[in-house]
């Protein structure tokens, strides 16, 4: 029920606040990291300490819940999403921010049911907000209501995407065309900060009018996707179809109109699924 999905979720806004004393007190001192599924792809010992706590937490409070964790997953535990209550966590989203201190990371832990996703929760860490949302209840920052704006065209919007950690040429030649043609729309600018999860929140605040990334994992966007159609947003696969958290690739407008544009115009590079 709603009110049950409201005490996970309230409970989850309270693992994500300790979690993130815990970055906030690491992105300040020195930090080493290892590789994973490229040379630009990076992961730290605070990545997995902070995953253990969260899941930990989560696990000791709901025992019957199921999990899907960034680095447990890095770890070789295989993805598998059913309809038991899943929650779905990046422990640290940026971690390449994280790394250089560069103040754009967060908390991700989304709440899927039944395989649909009823709650996400992203806590910016070094701004100190709080976004949450519960499926059918709107979307909040820390406790007050955020809606995404009005834009309908390309032209004269803000766009958010990422580079990704991928490097490979058939990727990179998609990035290339994708950037080319959202700026040949006119649109206002595009920006590139390190967090598939901020990104999202950025649009479901109104900060931005529109979000693609090609590549995510389904624990950059569990929480996100849901917080901005929470916010009044459009969320939906690159094709036009519907958005699948497994099929790492997102678009997330203002509007219907704008996202449908958007998917008008991009090209999509081959990816395996989650
Ligand atoms: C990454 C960030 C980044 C996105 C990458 C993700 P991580 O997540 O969300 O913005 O471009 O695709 O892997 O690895 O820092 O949790």
């Amino acid at each position: 029920s709603t009110s049950d999905i409201q005490a996970f979720a309230l409970f989850a806004e309270f693992v994500a606040k300790e979690a993130g004393e815990t970055i906030r007190r690491a992105i300040v001192m020195e930090k080493s990291f290892d590789l994973k599924s490229s040379v630009v792809d990076l992961v730290t010992e605070t990545d997995k300490a902070v995953e253990t706590f969260i899941i930990n937490s989560l696990k000791e409070r709901y025992p019957d819940h199921q999990f899907i964790g960034e680095e447990s997953v890095a770890g070789g535990l295989k993805v598998s999403l059913t309809d038991a209550p899943t929650w779905i966590i990046d422990p640290i989203d940026g971690t390449t921010n994280f790394v250089h201190t560069f103040p754009y990371v967060a908390v991700s832990i989304g709440l899927s049911i039944n395989k649909e996703l009823v709650a996400g929760i992203i806590y910016h860490v070094m701004a100190d907000e709080m976004y949450t949302a519960v499926v059918g209840q709107g979307a909040f920052c820390n406790g007050l209501p955020i809606k995404v704006t009005h834009a309908t065209t390309l032209q004269g919007s803000l766009v958010i995407t990422e580079v990704g950690a991928a490097r490979d040429p058939l990727r990179m030649d998609c990035f290339y065309k994708n950037f080319k043609a959202v700026l040949s729309t006119n649109a206002h600018g595009i920006r590139a900060l390190g967090s598939a999860a901020l990104n999202l929140c950025m649009v479901a605040k109104g900060a931005g009018d529109i979000n693609y990334e090609y590549g995510i994992h389904c624990w950059d966007v569990a929480a996100g996707s849901i917080i901005v159609r929470e916010a009044g947003g459009y969320v939906c696969d690159p094709t036009g179809g519907d958005f699948d958290q497994m099929a790492r690739r997102v678009v997330a407008g203002a509007t219907k109109e704008i996202t449908k544009e958007l998917c008008g115009i991009l090209s999509h590079p081959d990816l395996e699924r989650d």
